[in-house]
């Protein structure tokens, strides 16, 4: 999973990018290490990184290595026509050698217990299930996984996917077997937990034919922001500060974040479109619009916390613990 631009989070660390494999067709994966080899700090399946650009701009990419390998972390970099990572990694400054900057890992696709697992990736949504699979695995729970690619040539880490010891099955829109999203998912077998990562269009797909499932048995990590309702309006409110005791006006074409940041309350952000889950808050008082690809509808009826990049009141005011 990648995302798009914004500024450093608040925890980074530098890394030595010590070797780059091509995995597919426009798919190359890079391993980063520690510079003096030490233990890198530990991450759960599903968790990504800030990967600091040489421009300066950040992306955020899902680790998709062994969670038990201590001294390295696995990013895949898709080759994307006019893609700001792209240039740089497909075709430019990132060679083996060069010291990066990364961020702490950070866990948005929390990877949960359950009886059984069905993953459903599209090209390199891949990523952030291969430690899914791997732990799921190691706990002896079986899984299967439904890789929707055009070709299956063209499907990164299938190879490896295949020797993690669950069924998988290769869906190639361009070789006859596109996947049939809504039959295949109608039935929600008991105690299946689903994971979902790929293109828009395949995530829609689950998302509609998985309606009917149970509360939090479908998950999904979102490359780009989750399309919103057409005409969507946005009104401005008030947001108190609890801690500082401060109340920002908020206005119809201004963000929570960015009023915060204006008068000096600091909230670390990246990619400020409400996919990362660095500006995470938590409310304390009011309802909030969720406008995030992150929370869960459970989450977001808990109302506990809130993506202040991107999300908004519903009423006139809100209080978080800031
Ligand atoms: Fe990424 Fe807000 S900065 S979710």
């Amino acid at each position: 999973m990648t995302a798009a631009a914004g500024q450093a989070g608040a925890q980074s660390f530098t890394a030595l990018l010590r070797r780059m494999t091509w995995e597919a067709p426009g798919v190359l994966s890079l391993d980063f290490e520690a510079e003096d080899g030490r233990e890198l700090p530990p991450f759960e399946p599903g968790s990504h990184i800030d990967l600091t650009l040489p421009d300066g701009q950040v992306r955020q990419y899902s680790l998709c290595g062994d969670p038990a390998e201590r001294r390295s972390y696995r990013i895949a970099v898709r080759d994307v026509k006019g893609g700001r990572a792209s240039r740089f990694v497909h075709r430019g400054e990132l060679r083996p050698g060069v010291t990066v900057t990364l961020g702490l890992p950070r866990n948005n696709f929390r990877f949960d217990p359950a009886s059984r697992y069905l993953f459903v990736a599209g090209g390199i949504g891949i990523t952030p299930l291969l430690p899914m699979m791997r732990a799921a695995s190691a706990a002896g729970t079986p899984w299967t996984l439904l890789f929707c690619t055009k070709r299956e040539a063209q499907a990164p880490f299938l190879a490896e996917a295949r020797t993690l010891g669950g069924e998988v099955t290769v869906h190639a829109s361009e070789e006859g077997t596109r996947l049939d999203v809504a039959e295949r998912l109608r039935e929600a077998p008991a105690g299946t937990l689903l994971y979902c990562c790929g293109p828009d269009a395949l995530m829609s797909a689950v998302e509609a034919a998985t309606g009917h499932w149970q509360p939090d048995t479908v998950r999904f990590e979102w490359f780009t922001p989750r399309a919103r309702p057409e005409g969507e309006v946005s009104d401005s409110f008030e947001v108190e500060c609890a801690q500082s005791g401060m109340t920002i006006s908020v206005p119809p074409d201004r963000s929570i974040l960015e009023m915060l940041n204006e008068h000096g309350i600091e909230v670390p952000c990246s990619c400020e479109q409400g996919i990362c889950g660095t500006c995470e808050v938590t409310v304390l008082e009011g309802e909030v619009d969720h406008r995030d690809s992150i929370l869960s509808s459970a989450e977001r009826a808990a109302n506990q916390t809130m993506m202040c990049c991107v999300s908004r009141a519903k009423g006139a005011r809100l209080v978080l613990d800031l």
